[in-house]
């Protein structure tokens, strides 16, 4: 019997791998920490139906009206852009090769177009500001002006990967998914490691599908961030101890962090239809950082689609926390709110316990996981 998954995003799967080295191009071209991410995303069919950088239509049209030049849904540009000396060597039609920081192939880009980016646009549309204090602002201010697009092919994804057993394409994961029979399967996207109430979340959307993807995004983080290793020890205990296996999955995706809060979730969304997810969990500031955006804007930008724009559908979770009161995760959906009930700790504060080798409460944080991080801030 065929797959019963979701279809991809744009209806078909793309996978641009296989190809060989040793093949003649006219200069090469070396990729940003983020760029390496997208290059991969694109490359396993993670950003189907991309196949490769977006050109100056699509990039036009993304940033102003969230689709792709043919209307369908995209929310974020995908460029590769590079310095006027890179830019200068390189013209539509060439073969260009495609080189991580050490000098070393990943692969081709055909050059269809050169088209200068508008940074500042870009950031109004994309990122809601042009503050360069955002940490995704700042990687796009500090790129450069020209966008070089084209359809990509891979050799190598990426050299010494990490997490190799965990690192599933989305054909694999589909496949992961067929063969435990699960039809619905609600994805989990995280930058973090998982605290009580995004247990609770999790918890709550399996209880409506047949599995749970614990989808960490493991690409390009800011400074300040969990590392992946340990972000890694935290999910394996948990998943071990917490979580039932039968309806539980653990994988990465190995893509970068924009922090681009509402249009990043609808990324993420467009990201984990394509890897066979029905649902996702969408909570409270969704890919956001410090205070840019409002609580709920990620949440909402979901009702703007045009109807069937997206097919994996956004389950929406209310700000939840710890009521001493009520004895459980709730959030002022399922409780009323009693001034000083919640056990809400920011991440400052949290932080600051680790460091001090202090456990924060098992309400918050799960004793085995704040073990790990109490261990990683001393060694650090
Ligand atoms: S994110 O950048 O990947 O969104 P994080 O790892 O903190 O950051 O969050 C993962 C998911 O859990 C997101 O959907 C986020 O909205 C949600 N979330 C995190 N904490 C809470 C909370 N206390 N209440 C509701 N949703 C939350």
């Amino acid at each position: 019997m065929g797959s019963t998954l979701i279809q991809p995003h744009g209806g078909k799967l793309v996978d641009r791998t296989g190809a060989s080295d040793g093949q003649a191009t006219t200069a090469s071209v070396t990729l940003t920490q983020w760029q390496q991410c997208d290059f991969e995303m694109i490359g396993i069919g993670a950003m189907s139906p991309l196949e490769g950088f977006m050109g100056e239509a699509d990039y036009n049209s993304v940033c102003d009206n969230m689709t792709l030049a043919n209307g369908t849904v995209w929310p974020l540009p995908i460029t590769l852009a590079v310095d006027n000396d890179t830019a200068g060597k390189v013209n539509a039609g060439d073969k260009v090769a495609l080189n991580d920081g050490e000098g070393r192939l990943l692969g081709y880009m055909t050059v269809s177009e050169k088209f200068t980016q508008d940074k500042k646009r870009q950031a109004t549309k994309a990122f809601g500001t042009e503050d360069i204090a955002h940490p995704g602002v700042k990687v796009l201010m500090e790129s450069g002006d020209t966008c070089l697009a084209g359809p990509i092919d891979v050799v190598t994804l990426r050299h010494g990967p990490m997490f190799t057993d965990h690192r599933l394409t989305p054909a694999q994961t589909r496949a992961a998914f067929d063969k435990r029979g699960w039809k619905t399967v609600v994805a989990f996207q995280t930058r973090n490691p998982i605290h009580r109430a995004h247990e609770y979340l999790t918890k709550c959307a399996q209880e409506m599908t047949d599995g749970l993807l614990i989808h960490p995004l493991m690409g390009a983080t800011k400074d300040g961030d969990i590392s992946p290793e340990i972000r890694m020890e935290c999910y394996e205990v948990l998943l071990e101890k917490y979580y039932h296996p039968d309806h539980t999955m653990l994988a990465i995706m190995p893509a970068a962090m924009r922090y681009a809060g509402p249009r990043e979730a609808i990324m993420h969304a467009v990201l984990r239809q394509n890897y066979g997810c029905s649902h996702i969990i969408i909570g409270r500031d969704h890919a956001g950082v410090g205070s840019y955006y409002g609580t709920y804007d990620a949440q909402n930008l979901f009702d703007t689609l045009p109807e069937g724009g997206l097919k994996i559908v956004p389950l929406k979770f209310e700000h939840t926390a710890w009521s001493k009161a009520a004895g459980g995760m709730v959030s002022n959906k399922t409780f009323p709110n009693i001034e000083g009930d919640r056990i809400f700790l920011s991440g400052t504060k949290v932080r600051e316990m680790l460091v001090a080798g202090e456990r924060p409460p098992i309400e918050f944080t799960r004793a085995e996981v704040a073990d790990i991080l109490i261990r990683s801030m001393k060694n650090s």
